[in-house]
């Protein structure tokens, strides 16, 4: 039903009006209380197997939204409703600022993929603030808040633009995320060197700490697919040694690997980073890596072309403990994360595993036994 109405209408439309539109109607939906409980409990991920913890935070089920799709926490309700366990928000930067010119986010329905180059079109981390204070309280959605560089922000005074960010974020965050790997922000890859993420993680930290003094807001940093395998190794050793609570691996790519022969040229050669089914080998890839270097010290988030149940079951195998999506939910529509979630369920209960927790790093640890 929803891929018939995706290729009628959405395929006939601009996909960011096309996402704006979608966005609308989940807003509404969880606006309406009767169809809000409906769905929410239709939806929702309900199986025991899989309650998961990470980073000290309880969760129903491990897959959540990936950040850029809800940049403002203005549908983190809709999302939840619809089956997501956590939503990040964001990317949110220290000010506002509208990204780059129209167009900037292309399908690739052939190969199951979008390129964007957005740019952190955002309301910036006051206003985002403000809406997140302002939430329901009874809505007790996990809400990630991933943070990142405004873009006329010079590379040097990014740690204070982070800071800033952090000081108005922190307190309505469950988990924060450190974004330096958008491809769509000049420069801001640079950040993942050593040398400039050590002291802009621990600035975080350490304004995260002093903001928010009631309990320890979980760190996260999120990496590029583009590194090279020294770099990941690099950036894995890092945060074991600031004690980082997670890595999520991947952001988009800039590289055009993995594209069949079905999308337009035109299209594939749209500057930007390519996310969705070509991402797939590559993330799970970094994954595997982060998690032979890390092991169980560090919590994985594994996300990147994810498309289905079996997708998000190899990268639990390969150490992720929570994975995320964006993409596929473009292709797949509103029932996808209960669809994840279901088949999450089913694949572990045929599995040697007893819980999800024991699966998580299993093919990796098999390797190196
Ligand atoms: C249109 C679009 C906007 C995105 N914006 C952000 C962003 O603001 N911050 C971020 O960390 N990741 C952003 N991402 C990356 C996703 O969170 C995710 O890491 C990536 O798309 C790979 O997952 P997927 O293949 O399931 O889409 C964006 C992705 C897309 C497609």
């Amino acid at each position: 039903m929803y891929k018939l109405f995706f290729r009628l209408v959405f395929t006939r439309m601009d996909p960011e009006e096309a996402h704006y539109l979608a966005f609308r109607w989940i807003r509404l939906a969880a606006r309406v209380p009767v169809l809000r409980t409906y769905l929410a409990a239709a939806l929702a991920p309900r199986h025991e197997e899989l309650r998961t913890e990470a980073f000290g935070l309880r969760m129903h089920g491990p897959f959540g939204l990936a950040a850029g799709f809800d940049k403002n926490a203005v549908a983190v309700d809709g999302m939840s409703m619809l089956g997501f366990d956590h939503v990040e928000i964001g990317t949110v930067t220290g000010e506002a600022q509208p990204g780059n010119p129209k167009k900037r986010l292309f399908r690739l329905v052939g190969d199951r993929a979008l390129i964007n180059r957005m740019g952190f079109n955002n309301e910036g981390s006051l206003a985002v603030a403000a809406r997140l204070a302002s939430r329901n309280p009874v809505f007790r959605t996990v809400v990630g808040v991933n943070i990142g560089k405004t873009k006329v922000v010079p590379e040097e005074e990014a740690a204070a633009d982070y800071v800033k960010s952090t000081e108005r974020l922190a307190p309505y965050a469950d988990y924060l995320v450190v974004n330096v790997s958008s491809p769509n922000t000049p420069g801001l890859r640079n950040l993942q060197a050593t040398e400039a993420l050590r002291p802009l993680l621990t600035a975080v930290r350490e304004a995260a700490d002093r903001t928010v003094r009631t309990r320890r807001v979980p760190l996260l940093v999120k990496i590029a697919p583009d590194l090279a395998d020294e770099d990941i190794d690099a950036v894995a050793d890092l945060a074991v040694e600031l004690d980082l609570d997670g890595i999520i691996a991947t952001n988009t790519t800039i590289a055009r690997e993995g594209l069949g022969l079905t999308s337009e040229p035109s299209l594939v050669k749209e500057t930007g980073g390519l996310s969705g089914a070509p991402l797939k080998a590559r993330s799970l890839a970094v994954l595997r890596r982060l998690y032979a270097r890390v092991g169980d010290r560090i919590t994985l988030v594994g996300v990147g072309g994810i498309e289905n149940a079996e997708d998000a079951w190899q990268r639990i195998l390969a150490g992720a403990t929570l994975v995320q999506g964006y993409s596929a939910f473009v292709y797949e529509g509103p029932f996808w994360a209960r669809a994840v979630h279901k088949g999450l369920a089913a694949r572990l209960r045929t599995s040697p595993y007893a819980t999800l927790a024991d699966a998580v790093g299993a093919d990796v640890r098999k390797k190196t036994a």
